[in-house]
């Protein structure tokens, strides 16, 4: 394994911001880098590692290094949902004033997609904005919620009500760190890789199918060649339409009923991306009955969500609150619910004409009563 880890080349992948370009580096390994690639990207030398317990126990050993002179200890917040909160930011803010932390400062976010947006927030607004590095430990955080600059917290009434827009200076996905990640969480973020697929790239839809047994065994090399082209996708979607005007918005797909599902379960039955596999599935059937889907890519796209392993059950949900919490999500714009649907594997057109009627027919195809 070793022999083929120094053999492979890392991807670099460049996003363009409105603050400027930054690059994602994908390659198992990359992470033992990290030091020198800061220094390459000229973002030192004072860096300060935020964490999380779980994450800084299983995966810190591999960013110590960066720990040297007066900062010495990493600074660690609680993660999961429930701890994304503005009081969590304010205890990243206490340690980097005790820290004496000026505006040179490298804030360098290790852990999974709430580490990345609770420490994001921090960073967009510590002195009116520091310097960011995103090192993501989770699969959903490596192919989504590193890329893009989207950084926030939760409020009690709301999901990421709170936020900003900070790009990060360099993103660095190592697969190698998802061997510590629980099953459901490597599926959740597994069903996001298939999003990328369906909307885009449709080869690399196939290659989660054909080389599933080698991702869940946590193969670097089968991880590698799911990851960067996600990436890829992402970074080049986010770098044409980063405030989300129009293009971003195909990265919705599944997401409309897939946060009406989190929303109707008050954020605690599903991961993530298991409501997003329900949301595509309802997407495939919507479209299917417009005649906008072939009926073959509906059922692939279905064969593979439920080939990965279970999802949450839904069968307790009634169509009709699901429905309507579609109506109150954050990206309904002007009272006009965008509804994106497949066109065939690796494209999609926008709906913006989806009757209440039709989404609750997808809804009981998928098992909602
Ligand atoms: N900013 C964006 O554009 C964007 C996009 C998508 C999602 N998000 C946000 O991302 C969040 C979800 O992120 P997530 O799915 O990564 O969840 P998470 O950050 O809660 O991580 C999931 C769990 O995995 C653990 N973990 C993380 N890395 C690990 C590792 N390597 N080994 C073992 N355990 C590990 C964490 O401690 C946590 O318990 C949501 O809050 C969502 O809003 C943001
Ligand atoms: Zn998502």
């Amino acid at each position: 394994m070793l022999f083929y880890l120094s053999d492979m080349p890392a991807t670099r992948i460049e996003v363009t911001a409105s603050a400027g370009t930054y690059p994602v580096i994908v390659g198992a390994g990359v992470l033992d880098g990290l030091e020198s690639l800061l220094d390459a990207a000229g973002l030192g030398p004072q860096r300060i590692v935020v964490s999380s317990p779980t994450v800084w126990a299983m995966q810190g050993a591999r960013v110590r290094p960066l720990l040297r002179g007066k900062r010495r200890e990493p600074v660690l917040v609680p993660d999961g949902e429930r701890s994304k909160t503005l009081q969590t930011v304010g205890r990243v803010y206490d340690a980097l004033i005790r820290a004496a932390a000026d505006r040179s400062v490298i804030i360098v976010a290790l852990g999974g997609g709430v580490i990345g947006d609770l420490v994001g927030f921090a960073a967009a607004t510590y002195l009116r904005g520091v310097r960011l590095v995103h090192v993501p430990t989770t699969l959903l955080a490596q192919v989504d919620s590193a890329i893009g600059g989207k950084v926030g917290v939760n409020h009690p009434l709301g999901k990421n009500l709170i936020g900003a827009f900070h790009p990060p200076r360099l993103v660095v996905a190592d697969p190698l760190v998802l061997s510590t990640l629980p099953r459901r969480e490597f599926r959740a973020g597994l069903y996001e890789v298939i999003k990328y697929g369906v909307i885009a790239d449709p080869a690399l839809f196939a290659l989660v199918r054909t080389t599933r047994d080698a991702l869940f065994a946590h193969e670097p090399g089968a991880l590698e060649s799911v990851i960067a082209p996600s990436c890829r996708i992402k970074a080049e979607i986010v770098s044409r339409d980063e405030r989300e005007s129009s293009l971003r918005r195909i990265l919705n797909f599944g997401h409309t009923v897939g946060h009406a599902l989190e929303a109707v379960t008050d954020y605690r039955r599903f991961r993530h991306g298991e409501a997003v596999a329900y949301g595509m599935m309802a997407a495939a059937s919507l479209g299917a009955r417009r005649g906008l889907t072939p009926v073959d890519a509906a059922s692939a796209i279905k064969a593979l969500i439920l080939e990965l392993g279970p999802l949450p059950p839904v069968s307790d949900l009634k169509a009709t609150d699901v429905a309507a919490a579609t109506r109150r999500d954050k990206k309904v714009v002007a009272g006009t619910l965008h509804f994106i649907a497949a066109t065939r594997l690796g494209a999609t057109t926008a709906l913006t004409d989806v009757t209440e009627k039709e989404l609750k027919q997808a809804l009981r195809e998928i098992g909602i009563r």
